[in-house]
Formats: structure tokens, C-alpha cells, sequence
């Protein structure tokens, strides 16, 4: 069972007990303005994402991660990795992406999961490349992939929910820890 631990956060797989907090961050619509179609989203697809997060995780070797606080074990979010669909530039590339309760803004939470991501991503499953997109104009995004050297590489434009995104990249060769 893979499981990171970071000096504030257990990155882990996903449990049944998971679901109710999760709805509440995905019922969220500040949280979900830039996931998807915008939209909140609701308990049953909820569960629809723990289960296709924990089949990536059993097919590929790598998925989305609970992101568990070491202190107090509230649930604060989802950050990890996926297989790109689109935009067509990144389409089959493995994608790190993040999602956290509001609560648990501007804490330096995201960007410490990340960086435990890209270092799993690039150094234990042997990746040669991690993709971000976010929407254009999301700037907390922007300062966590600054933060971790991701740099933007082009714009694009989501063929499904319309929006402009920004696609950034990091190569193995381009990784420092
Ligand atoms: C994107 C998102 C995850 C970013 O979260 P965040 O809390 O702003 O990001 P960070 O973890 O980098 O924390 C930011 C700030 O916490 C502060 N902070 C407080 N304590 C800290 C600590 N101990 N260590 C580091 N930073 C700390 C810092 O000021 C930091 O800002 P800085 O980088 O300018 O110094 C969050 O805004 C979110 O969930 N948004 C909604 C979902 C979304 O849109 N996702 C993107 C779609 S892919």
C-alpha cells in the first residue's frame, strides 16, 4: 500500500471514511470553480472519482492521493497523478493535479503534497515527465507550479468546457529536490 509521509501529511491511498469529507470539499463551488466543468459536485460522483482514482491506482501504479493531516487526521484534500484525456497536448501524459477544503488554504499544504508527489512520480515510479494544466487566471495554482520548477509551456483551450488553460511540464532532467 503506498503511503508518503511528509514533516505535516500522509499521502495515501483511498478509505471508505474518506467519502463524506471529500463531498464536503466537492460541494464546495469556490473550491470546484477550476476542476472539470466548474460546477460542485455531488456525494454519488464523489464516489464515482474515489473508485476511478483507486482503479488508476491499481492499473497504473499511481493516482490520486488522500491528503490526510499527521496531527489531527482530518482529510484536507486530493493531490497526486493522472492520465491526461485533454487537451490534446497533454493528452496521455501523466498529470499532477490538486484540490483542497478551503480550511486548509494557504498553509503551504498543497505545495508540500506536491512536491511529495513529483518526487514519487520522477524518482520511485521512474517517470521522464510530469504535465500540469491549470485554467488560465488561476494564480494559487500558478504559484504552486512555480514552486516546484514546473514551467508553462503553451496555452490551450479545453475542448469540452471551453476555458483557456495554461500547460506546464517539468522533465526528469529539469528536476531538482
Ligand atoms: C490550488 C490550491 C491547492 C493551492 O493551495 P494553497 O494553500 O494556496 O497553496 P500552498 O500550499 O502553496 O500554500 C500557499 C501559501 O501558504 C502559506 N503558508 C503558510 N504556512 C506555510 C508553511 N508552513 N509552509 C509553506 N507555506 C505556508 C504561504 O504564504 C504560501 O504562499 P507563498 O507560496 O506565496 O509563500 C488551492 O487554492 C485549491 O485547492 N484550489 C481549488 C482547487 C483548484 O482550483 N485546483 C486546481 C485545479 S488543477
Amino acid at each position: 500500500m503506498t503511503e508518503i509521509r511528509t514533516p505535516r501529511l500522509v499521502l495515501r491511498r483511498w478509505l471508505d471514511d474518506d467519502l463524506v469529507p471529500l463531498s464536503e470539499i466537492h460541494a464546495d463551488p469556490v473550491v470546484m470553480q477550476g476542476i472539470g466543468d466548474g460546477r460542485p459536485r455531488s456525494p454519488e460522483q464523489t464516489a464515482e472519482d474515489i473508485e476511478a482514482w483507486e482503479e488508476e491506482w491499481d492499473e497504473e501504479g499511481f493516482g490520486m492521493f488522500a491528503v490526510e493531516l499527521l496531527g489531527s487526521g482530518e482529510l484536507a484534500g486530493a493531490v497526486g497523478l493522472s492520465v491526461a484525456d485533454a487537451p490534446a497536448e497533454v493528452a496521455g501524459q501523466v498529470a499532477i493535479s490538486w484540490r483542497l477544503g478551503r480550511a486548509f488554504w494557504g498553509q503551504g499544504y498543497a505545495s508540500e503534497a506536491a512536491h511529495a508527489t513529483l518526487e514519487f512520480a520522477l524518482q520511485d515510479r521512474g517517470l521522464d515527465r510530469v504535465v500540469a494544466v491549470r485554467r488560465t487566471g488561476d494564480s494559487a495554482s500558478a504559484n504552486v507550479l512555480d514552486k516546484l520548477g514546473m514551467q508553462a509551456e503553451g496555452t490551450a483551450q479545453h475542448p469540452v468546457h471551453g476555458y483557456e488553460v495554461v500547460v506546464h511540464g517539468i522533465d526528469l532532467t529539469q528536476y531538482q529536490e
